[in-house]
């Protein structure tokens, strides 16, 4: 079975599992914060992905934020970073609005990458140079939007401190209106699907942007973090990704004006090459 097709095979068992399990109590604990949650699900479903994965390729690398390879320190080989559950706070609390995130990159380029909507049974997919789809459907490329007529995702948490509001309150004022769904994952699917024209986000592990990248950038979207600059996929960043037009409006209008103040964020939080 080609790599893509067993991606999307095991990410669907993977989902399948969970769905199955949804009545069962959940096993809630905290990590690094009281509203930072990770369930048995979490755990059983990386662990669930983890084993098909070396069954099956017992050469590859796993990257997983439930804890496989984090002795992992380059991307030379086949690398699977994966999101058992992205969106754990809506697991818990709704039941829905969650997704399974992978993306596979071979020797550092982008293979493909795949999030999985479990509940509605939707699977966003991409292999590198061959098209994105919704389910069996693919997606249009994007279409160029201005802030002015565009929803932005992004969470209200980011306005509550004053650098913040600084930052991006200008951003939320000028666009048509905002969003905040609560799984990076499916965010980056909505901006590939056109539901959002942007999505801004102050920090991310590359397991919650790893397969969203990937889909996202098959359909003509700009992913770079808020300094305009490439993602690295062995570290946390932040992110803006949207169509072309408007993530260049709002990196130019919005973000460039307070690259001092965003370049001190970057510099004492994130790893700078
Ligand atoms: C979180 C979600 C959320 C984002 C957080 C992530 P998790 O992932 O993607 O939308 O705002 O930064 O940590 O912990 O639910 O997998
Ligand atoms: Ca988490
Ligand atoms: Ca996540
Ligand atoms: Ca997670």
């Amino acid at each position: 079975m080609e790599l893509f097709e067993f991606m999307k095979q095991i990410v669907y068992q993977a989902g399948s599992n969970i769905r199955e399990q949804l009545n069962k109590p959940l096993l809630i604990e905290t990590k690094s914060n009281p509203n930072d949650l990770v369930t048995n699900m979490d755990k059983e479903t990386e662990q669930l992905m983890y084993d098909a994965i070396m069954e099956a390729y017992p050469e590859h690398h796993i990257i997983g934020e439930e804890g496989s390879g984090r002795d992992i320190t380059s991307m030379e080989g086949t690398v699977w970073i994966i999101d058992p559950i992205d969106g754990t706070l809506n697991f818990v609390h709704q039941q829905e609005n969650f997704a399974i995130s992978v993306g596979v990159f071979v020797d550092g380029k982008k293979y493909a990458g795949v999030i999985y909507d479990v509940m509605r049974d939707t699977m966003y997919s991409a292999r590198a140079g061959h098209g994105a789809y919704k389910n069996e459907e693919p997606i249009a490329p994007l279409v160029d939007s201005e802030l002015r007529q565009s929803i932005i995702s992004m969470n209200p948490n980011w306005l509550t401190k004053d650098y913040m509001k600084d930052i991006y309150s200008d951003i939320v004022i000028k666009a048509r209106s905002a969003r905040s769904y609560g799984s990076a994952a499916l965010d980056f699917a909505y901006v590939a699907t056109g539901k959002v024209d942007a999505y801004i986000t102050l920090r991310l592990h590359p397991w919650d942007f790893a397969g969203g990248v990937i889909i996202a950038e098959e359909v003509g979207a700009v992913v770079t973090n808020q300094m305009n600059e490439p993602l690295d996929m062995l570290y946390a960043n932040s992110i803006m990704v949207a169509n072309k037009a408007l993530h260049e409006e709002i990196y130019t209008q919005y973000l460039k004006p307070h690259s001092a103040a965003l370049d001190n964020i970057h510099q004492e939080r994130f790893h700078r090459r």
